[in-house]
């Protein structure tokens, strides 16, 4: 007889995003949680993971959580959601962190390879489309089980902004955000809608254009204030490509997806809709593109592409 098993989810780097991954799964149920982070930080992610099962008898929630540095008890993992590395600092673009993070997601990927050989990993470490190639790389796994967010993200921010100037509420609002999470990301207005209307009905040119021009900036903004990169809303976007695998929920949603030529490009990831269900990124969506829109979209796979290339020279 098979017997039910709770899922497994772990979430490698116990950091601001890790911790924050590991509330919302717990809250959510998602299933038993183990955070893991380098020895140095292994009192971290125990401390984080006491508290977040304490937390369990005052909200009500049954997940149990556990700290680790030990990559074994990672074996089995349904979903490893990767947050290791460095996050960016004041003045620093995505990209500066390249060779720094790189090393680490290449030997996150070696301890994952023989581990998780089911998972579905999804990669948040900057610079992310870059990173989630090295990810893909270093495990082998198909690349329907190997995922970068941002793109979910990106576009929350650009909702948040699209509701502020149209004067309604954030959740009418969506939008979509494709290629790379840097600085040549693209916003697509055509895409965007208020409960079915297109925002350009509601919302006066110049004022879309300065919005775009926030949302690519939305990263940077948050890490001006604050010092180090946002970790609320980027968390929130990976859990929900995490429950959106576990519940086979066939979200359609931007996110990094490894391309075979639709949009024209090869061995690329970059930001592109997508059906998240049960067999991980099941589709890759192909949508027309206003000439603009596929001009930028160029651009920026173009500067994925060096990132890419930089990478296989470290
Ligand atoms: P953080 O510094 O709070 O946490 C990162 C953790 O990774 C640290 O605890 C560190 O000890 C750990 N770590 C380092 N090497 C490791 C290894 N080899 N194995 C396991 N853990 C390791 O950083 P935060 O704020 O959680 O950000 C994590 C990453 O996510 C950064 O690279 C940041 O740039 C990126 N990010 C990406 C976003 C996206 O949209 N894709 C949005 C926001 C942040
Ligand atoms: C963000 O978009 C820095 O990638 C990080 O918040």
């Amino acid at each position: 007889m098979n017997m039910a098993q709770r899922k497994k989810i772990a979430l490698v780097g116990a950091g601001n995003i890790g911790g924050e991954l590991a509330a919302l799964a717990a809250r959510q149920e998602l299933g038993d949680i183990w955070l893991f982070d380098i020895p140095d930080k292994v009192g971290v992610a125990q401390g984080k993971a006491l508290d977040l099962e304490q937390n369990g008898a005052v909200l009500g929630y049954d997940a149990k959580i556990r700290g680790t540095s030990n990559w074994d008890d990672l074996a089995g993992a349904d979903v490893v959601i990767v947050t290791a590395g460095v996050p960016r600092k004041p003045g620093m673009s995505r990209d500066d962190l390249l060779s720094v993070n790189l090393k680490i997601i290449r030997s996150v990927a070696e301890s994952l390879r023989t581990r998780c050989p089911d998972a579905f990993v999804i990669v948040v470490s900057n610079p992310l489309d870059a990173m989630v190639y090295a990810m893909k790389e270093g495990t082998g796994f198909p690349a329907e089980r190997v995922v970068g967010m941002a793109g979910i993200l990106d576009a929350a921010r650009l909702q948040m902004f699209l509701a502020e100037a149209a004067g309604v509420a954030v959740k009418d609002v969506r939008a979509m955000v494709l290629g790379g999470h840097g600085d040549t990301m693209v916003p697509v207005p055509s895409y965007c809608t208020i409960n079915g209307i297109p925002v350009r009905q509601l919302i006066a040119a110049d004022k879309i254009a300065a919005i775009i021009e926030r949302t690519r900036n939305g990263g940077a903004e948050v890490v001006k204030l604050m010092g180090t990169s946002a970790y609320y809303a980027p968390a929130s976007s990976a859990i929900q490509m995490a429950r959106a695998f576990l519940h086979d929920e066939k979200r359609l949603v931007p996110c990094a997806a490894f391309l075979r030529g639709e949009y024209g490009y090869k061995d690329l990831y970059i930001g592109v809709p997508a059906i998240l269900g049960g067999a991980g990124v099941e589709k890759v969506v192909e949508i027309a593109l206003e000439d603009e829109e596929k001009r930028m979209l160029d651009n920026s796979a173009k500067a994925v592409r060096e990132l890419i290339e930089a990478s296989k020279r470290l």
